[in-house]
C-alpha cells in the first residue's frame, strides 16, 4: 500500500497515439482458425490497431508524449524525468525514455524505463507522484507505450486475438486550486505467478538461442485461464484496498477506468464491485488490450468526450504479468488533463 506524503499532485494533461493500420476480428480469422464470433463472445474485442513493420514502442511513446507536452504548455527543457512503461519496449537496454526524452527536447530530463506488466502504467503515475510529491521533480512525463504485435506469435491463436498497438502519456505536476488530484495507490505482486504470462527467452534466464527461436520461446506466452482468475479476484480487493486508504466509498466512483484486456473480466470485477456498467470505461472494443497504453487511451478519451467533470474520483486499475497490480484513486479537475 502506497499512502501520498508532500505536496499534491495531479496529472496535468494527456497524450495519445494509435497506428493507422485496423485490424478486425474477421482479418484475423483468414489467417487464424477463429471467428469473429469467438472473439468477441470471449473477449469483446472486435478490432486492434497494427503498428506498420519499423515502428517500435518508442515511435508511439513519442508521439503520444509531445502531445501531452504540448497540451500541459510545458516547455520540454522543464521535464525533470521520462518513465516509459512497456511488455514491448525497443530493447532490453537501452531505455526507451532515453529515446522518448531525446525526441521530444527533455534535454534536462532523467530517463528510465519501469517492467510491471500491464501494470505499468499505473506503477509509473505512482513513482512520479511520490516524486513530484517529494519535490525530487516539478514535470515528470509518464509514457505507457506498446508495439506488442512484434512480440505475438501470429500461430497462436489464444494470445494473437487479443492484444493491440498504442501508446499514452501523461503529465504529472504539482496539483493547483481547482486542478484535481492524486489520492492514492494500491501496489502490488505475486511472483508465483510469473510463469502464467512472460515471454520465457531473450533475456539472462534463458538467453536466445537457435533453439530459443525454433521453439518460439521469444513470443508472449500466457495460461489464460489462470490470468483470468487472478484477474477478476485482484481488481475487486485492490480498489478495495484504496478506497478504504482514501476513507472513500466505491458508490462516490465516478469512473472507473480499468486495464483492457477482457470485458468479461472488466463486467465480472465492476459487478463484484457493484459499479454501474455506464460509470466504466472501455476500449478494448476498437483496441483490444493495448497493455500499458490502455488505461490513459482511456482516460483521455473519457477526458475528450466531456465524460469527466471537476471533482469526479476516478479509480484507475491496472494488472498483468508479474503477476502485479495496481490501483490508483484520484480527483478530476476542473479542466481536466488537457
Ligand atoms: N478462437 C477460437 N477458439 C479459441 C481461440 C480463438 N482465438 N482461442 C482459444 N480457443 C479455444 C481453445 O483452444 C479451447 O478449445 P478446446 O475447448 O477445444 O480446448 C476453447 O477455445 C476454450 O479455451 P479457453 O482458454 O478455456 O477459453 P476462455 O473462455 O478461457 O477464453 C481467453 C480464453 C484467453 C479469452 C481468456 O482466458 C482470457 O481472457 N484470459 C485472460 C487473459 C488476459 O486478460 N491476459 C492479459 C492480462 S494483462
Amino acid at each position: 500500500m502506497v499512502g501520498l506524503e508532500g505536496r499534491a499532485v495531479t496529472i496535468t494533461a494527456l497524450g495519445t497515439a494509435l497506428p493507422d493500420r485496423e485490424v478486425t476480428n474477421d482479418e484475423l480469422s483468414r489467417s487464424l482458425d477463429t471467428t469473429d464470433e469467438w472473439i468477441r463472445q470471449r473477449t469483446g474485442i472486435g478490432a486492434r490497431r497494427v503498428a506498420a513493420p519499423g515502428v517500435s514502442a518508442s515511435d508511439l511513446g513519442i508521439l503520444a508524449a509531445r502531445q501531452a507536452v504540448d497540451r500541459a504548455r510545458l516547455p520540454p527543457e522543464d521535464i525533470g524525468l521520462v518513465i516509459t512503461a512497456s511488455i514491448s519496449p525497443d530493447q532490453l537496454f537501452p531505455p526507451t525514455a532515453s529515446r522518448i526524452a531525446y525526441e521530444i527536447g527533455a534535454v534536462r530530463a532523467g530517463a528510465c524505463d519501469l517492467s510491471a506488466g500491464c501494470s505499468g502504467f499505473v506503477y509509473a503515475l505512482a513513482l512520479a507522484s511520490g516524486m513530484v510529491g517529494a519535490g525530487i521533480h516539478e514535470h515528470v512525463v509518464i509514457v505507457g507505450a506498446e508495439v506488442i504485435s512484434s512480440i505475438l506469435d501470429w500461430r497462436d491463436r489464444s494470445t494473437a486475438v487479443l492484444f493491440g498497438d498504442g501508446a499514452g502519456a501523461a503529465v504529472v505536476a504539482p496539483a493547483t486550486e481547482g486542478g484535481g488530484r492524486i489520492l492514492g495507490f494500491d501496489l502490488g505482486s505475486d511472483g508465483a505467478g510469473g510463469p502464467l504470462l512472460s515471454v520465457p527467452a531473450g533475456g539472462s534466464r534463458m538467453p536466445a538461442t537457435h533453439d530459443t527461436v525454433d521453439a518460439r520461446q521469444h513470443y508472449l506466452k500466457m495460461n489464460g485461464r489462470e490470468v483470468y482468475r487472478f484477474a477478476t479476484r485482484i481488481i475487486g480487493d485492490s480498489a478495495t484496498r484504496v478506497l478504504e486508504q482514501c476513507g472513500r466509498r466505491i458508490d462516490e466512483i465516478d469512473l472507473f477506468v480499468p486495464h483492457q484486456a477482457n470485458m468479461r473480466i472488466i463486467e465480472h470485477a465492476a459487478g463484484r464491485l457493484g459499479i454501474p456498467r455506464e460509470r466504466v470505461c472501455t476500449n478494448l472494443e476498437r483496441y483490444g488490450n493495448t497493455s500499458c497504453a490502455s488505461v490513459p487511451l482511456c482516460l483521455d478519451e473519457a477526458s475528450a468526450s466531456g465524460r469527466l467533470h471537476e471533482g469526479d474520483l476516478v479509480l484507475l486499475m491496472g494488472f498483468g504479468a508479474g503477476l502485479t497490480w495496481g490501483a490508483c484513486l484520484m480527483e478530476w479537475g476542473a479542466a481536466g488533463p488537457l
